[in-house]
C-alpha cells in the first residue's frame, strides 16, 4: 500500500522577551524606521537565560503531540532542524527524546539552515512512504540570538529566537505532503556562515576576537538570489503537484525580510489574502520560521480537508525549498493510526 504524509498536529513557542527596534537602538546604530522599511520587522523574541533550542523544541513538541493525541512513547522518529542546536555533541533531537520520554524514537538533527523545516518535512515524508517509520515528530527550532554580533547592525536586527513542531503520519488519503521540490549552492556558503566553531576553525582566543562564532553575512547578495529560487522552487513544487497559485489556500513562507516576501509574492502571482506573514513581530527565526507562521496561521484562520498549502524558504548553505501540501482529514488520519497501532500490539502479543 502506498501512504503519504500528512501533519496531524502543530504546535510553537515563542520566549516572552520582546526585542523591539527601540531597543536595538540603544545597541548599534539604526533605527526603527530603517529597520521597518528595510525589513518589515517590529520586534522579535530573545530565549531568556535557561532557554535553548532543545528546551524551547520540547514546549512546541508536547503541542504538537497533544494535537496530535499522540504519546511520545509511541514516536518512532525524532528529526530536529536547527543550526543552533545546543550542542555539537549530542543532537538536539536527542536531548528532546530524552524530555518527551519518547523511549522507542530514533533523533537526529538536520542543517539547512533557513530552510531546514522543508528538508525535514521532505525527509520524515521519505521514511514514511518507505515504510521506515510511522509517527515522526518534526521539531524546528533556533536560538540565534547565541550567535549574533550584537555589534554588527547588518545582521543583529533581523534574527530572534522560537521553534516548533509537527507530527507526520502515513494516510491512505490523497494528501498531505503532495511535492517537494529542494536545492543548494555551496558555491555560495560566504553569503551566510558561522565560520568558527567546526573542525576547520576550532574555538580558539583568535576566533573569539574576531567574533567568529556569530553569523555573518552578505545581505544583499542573499536577497537576489533568495527571491529567485523561492520563485522558482514554489512555481515547480506547484507544477508537480498539477496546481497553479489559485489553487492555494494559503503560501508559508520562510520569513526573511518582508520585501523578500513581496518580491517573491509578485512573482508568484498570489494575492495578498494568500500570503502570510508574521515577520513584523518575530524577524527571522531561521528553521522555525514556517512551523512558527504554520502554527499562527492554524490559530487565526479556518482550513479545510483538501486546502492547498504552499510552504517556501531558502538559507544558509546556501539551501532552499518548497512544499505543497492538502490539508488531510485529521480525525480519518488518526482512525487509520488507531488501526495500525490495534494491529501493532496484537503482533506483539500474539
Ligand atoms: O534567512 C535567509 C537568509 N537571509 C536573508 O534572506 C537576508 C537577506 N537580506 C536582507 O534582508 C537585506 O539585505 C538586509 C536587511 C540585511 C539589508 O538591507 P539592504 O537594503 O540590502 O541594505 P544594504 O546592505 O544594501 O545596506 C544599505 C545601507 C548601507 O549604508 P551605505 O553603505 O549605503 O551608507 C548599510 O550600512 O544601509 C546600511 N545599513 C543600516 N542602516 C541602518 C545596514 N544595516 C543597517 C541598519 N540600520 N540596521
Amino acid at each position: 500500500m502506498d501512504y503519504n504524509a500528512a501533519i496531524t498536529g502543530w504546535g510553537w513557542y515563542s520566549p516572552a522577551q520582546v526585542l523591539s527596534n527601540h531597543d536595538l537602538e540603544k545597541l548599534v546604530d539604526t533605527n526603527d524606521a530603517w529597520i521597518q522599511s528595510r525589513t518589515g520587522i517590529r520586534e522579535r523574541r530573545i530565549a531568556g537565560p535557561n532557554e535553548t533550542t532543545s528546551t524551547m523544541g520540547t514546549i512546541a513538541a508536547r503541542q504538537a503531540l497533544e494535537e496530535a493525541e499522540l504519546s511520545a512513547r509511541d514516536l518512532d522518529l525524532i528529526i530536529c532542524a536547527t543550526t543552533t542546536p545546543d550542542h555539537l555533541i549530542p543532537a538536539t533531537a536527542c536531548l528532546i527524546q530524552r524530555n518527551l520520554g519518547a523511549n522507542h524514537a530514533a533523533a537526529f538533527d538536520l542543517n539547512t539552515a533557513c530552510s531546514g523545516f522543508l528538508y525535514a518535512l521532505a525527509t520524515g515524508t521519505q521514511f514514511i512512504q518507505a515504510g521506515g517509520a510511522r509517527r515522526i515528530l518534526i521539531v524546528a527550532g533556533e536560538t540565534l540570538s547565541r550567535f549574533m554580533n550584537w555589534e554588527d547592525r547588518s545582521t543583529c536586527i533581523l534574527f530572534g529566537d522560537g521553534a516548533a513542531a509537527v507530527v507526520l503520519e502515513p494516510t491512505a488519503q490523497t494528501a498531505g505532503v503532495l511535492s517537494t521540490v529542494l536545492g543548494s549552492r555551496g558555491d555560495v556558503e560566504h553569503m551566510l556562515s558561522i565560520e568558527a566553531g567546526g573542525s576547520a576553525r576550532p574555538a580558539s582566543a583568535e576566533t573569539l576576537a574576531e567574533k567568529a562564532h556569530c553569523v555573518r553575512m552578505k545581505g544583499n547578495e542573499i536577497f537576489k538570489l533568495a527571491v529567485r529560487s523561492m520563485a522558482q522552487s514554489a512555481q515547480e513544487a506547484l507544477a508537480k503537484a498539477g496546481l497553479v497559485t489559485s489553487d492555494l489556500r494559503a503560501v508559508i513562507p520562510h520569513q526573511a525580510n518582508h520585501r523578500i516576501l513581496t518580491a517573491t509574492q509578485d512573482a508568484l502571482g498570489v494575492s495578498d489574502q494568500q500570503m502570510f506573514v508574521n515577520i513584523d513581530r518575530y524577524g527571522n527565526t531561521g528553521a522555525s520560521s514556517i512551523p512558527i507562521a504554520l502554527g499562527e496561521f492554524l490559530q487565526g484562520n479556518a482550513i479545510d480537508v483538501g486546502d492547498h498549502l504552499l510552504f517556501v524558504a531558502f538559507g544558509g548553505g546556501l539551501t532552499w525549498g518548497a512544499t505543497v501540501l492538502r490539508w488531510a482529514d485529521i480525525p480519518a488520519v488518526k482512525m487509520e493510526r488507531w488501526e495500525t497501532m490495534r494491529k501493532e500490539k496484537l503482533a506483539l502479543t500474539g
